[in-house]
């Protein structure tokens, strides 16, 4: 019998399996990218009413699988009139300002200061009277520690200030699937009579660096979500990556190989050569960082954790995978596929939604997958929360939901 977590083939699906939404549980999907939002919360009953997002090539890999709207335009441009009133607005905005590789000009950078547009957005929604009844908000970790803690101050108490009540939790993607991918939700709720006096509880999710937040912002409306222990991760590394046959000419060749080699980081070298002496027959993740220590040189660095780095833009040459196969001695490299970038942000798995369609350009299916959000690590924040409160409201039919959670389960 197949394993349930052996990947589906990829590229073929017309039917998605999601059941049906439900009537009243609505959103309206900023930044959509390539829409693993929309992949993450439409199997709990939740219908986009709307997407936006301004990279032609995103918006056409949105389209290949939702027939949900989508506005190919600067947020700043959307006027607010075409914003249908939803249940829910999200905002997986963009992180280049908010990490180290974009030089950490913050919440007011260029790009990543597009933020206030979406919540300028969300104010004048509320000056209408249909301010959305949620907000989530998903960015890099940076975020908690930025500037010494402006930039996540400034948001929560922007947001607090539209009329809602806050949550902030810290969650890395390996709890899910093999890649490391640290990642801050901001959730809100926009009843601050949820908003509690009590301490924020101590746990997993809310370590040290959101713990100091809290501290530093206590008069805000703070929420605090019930949410269980991480799960533990079921998936491998295995379980993602496609076994290509030896003589695939997507393994680098002699020459390539030899220079991976001798630009291996120097402890990793021996490490490997040990894998390969002991007869070894496993799948490693590298990375290629440049100009290493003043050197004008690139450097290999293997993972040893069974993990994939954090995925990114392969815009850059230390934002591109690879992986590195111990097999009969041998050793062969290959740059990531983008069906393997899909399904470390987990889609396209038989436990996911097996026919979700990747653009069929590699470059475009790796330039679409890594900027966007890990689903079923999204989707637990939001099970955890948003959907425990709209659970509740009083235009959600309760019984549809419990089918369509069961359905994904
Ligand atoms: C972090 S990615 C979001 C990824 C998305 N959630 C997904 O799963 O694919 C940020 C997205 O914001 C879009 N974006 C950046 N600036 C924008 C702007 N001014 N207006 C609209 N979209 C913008 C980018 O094209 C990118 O797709």
């Amino acid at each position: 019998m197949p394993s349930p977590l052996t990947p589906a083939p990829l590229g073929t699906g017309a039917t998605r399996g999601f059941s049906a939404p439900s009537p009243g549980l609505t959103f309206v999907e900023f930044f959509a990218g390539v829409g693993l939002i929309h992949e993450a919360i439409a199997p709990l009953g939740w219908s986009c009413l709307l997407a936006n997002d301004n990279d032609p090539r995103k918006v056409a890999a949105y389209k290949r699988n939702y027939s949900t709207p989508i506005v190919d335009c600067d947020i700043r441009d959307l006027p607010v009139e075409e914003i249908p009133t939803a249940t829910l607005a999200t905002a997986s905005f963009p992180c280049i300002d908010l990490s180290q590789a974009g030089g950490r000009r913050g919440i007011n950078g260029e790009h990543s200061g597009i933020v206030w547009s979406f919540l300028d957005h969300i104010a004048q929604l509320a000056e209408q009277g249909r301010a959305p009844q949620f907000i989530l908000l998903e960015n890099v970790a940076g975020l908690l520690t930025l500037h010494e803690g402006a930039s996540i101050d400034l948001l929560l108490r922007s947001i607090a200030d539209l009329g809602y009540a806050i949550d902030l939790v810290q969650v890395d993607a390996r709890h899910f699937v093999p890649q490391t991918r640290n990642r801050v939700f901001i959730i809100a709720v926009r009843d601050q009579s949820m908003a509690t006096s009590d301490q924020m509880p101590d746990m997993h999710i809310r370590r040290y660096k959101v713990q100091h937040i809290f501290q530093r912002n206590r008069d805000l409306p703070w929420v605090f979500f019930d949410f269980p222990e991480l799960p533990t991760r079921r998936l491998e590394l295995r379980d993602v990556l496609v076994e290509l046959p030896e003589d695939d000419s997507r393994w680098w060749n002699e020459e390539r190989t030899r220079y991976f080699w001798d630009h291996l980081e120097h402890d990793h070298r021996p490490k490997l050569e040990a894998m390969v002496a002991a007869g070894a027959d496993l799948q490693l993740t590298a990375v290629r960082r440049g100009r290493r220590r003043g050197l004008r040189e690139q450097i290999f660095n293997l993972r040893f954790d069974g993990l994939a780095s954090c995925l990114r833009t392969p815009k850059g040459g230390s934002s591109i995978q690879f992986v590195v196969r111990v097999r009969n001695g041998e050793v062969q490299i290959r740059r990531i596929l983008g069906s393997e970038s899909a399904r470390l942000q987990g889609v396209a798995l038989k436990n996911s939604s097996p026919n979700f369609l990747i653009p069929e350009s590699e470059q475009e299916a790796l330039f679409a997958f890594g900027d966007a959000v890990c689903v079923p690590a999204v989707r637990w924040v939001f099970e955890n929360s948003i959907q425990t409160v709209a659970m509740g409201l009083p235009n959600v039919s309760t019984s549809q939901l419990s089918l369509d959670l069961a359905s994904v389960a």
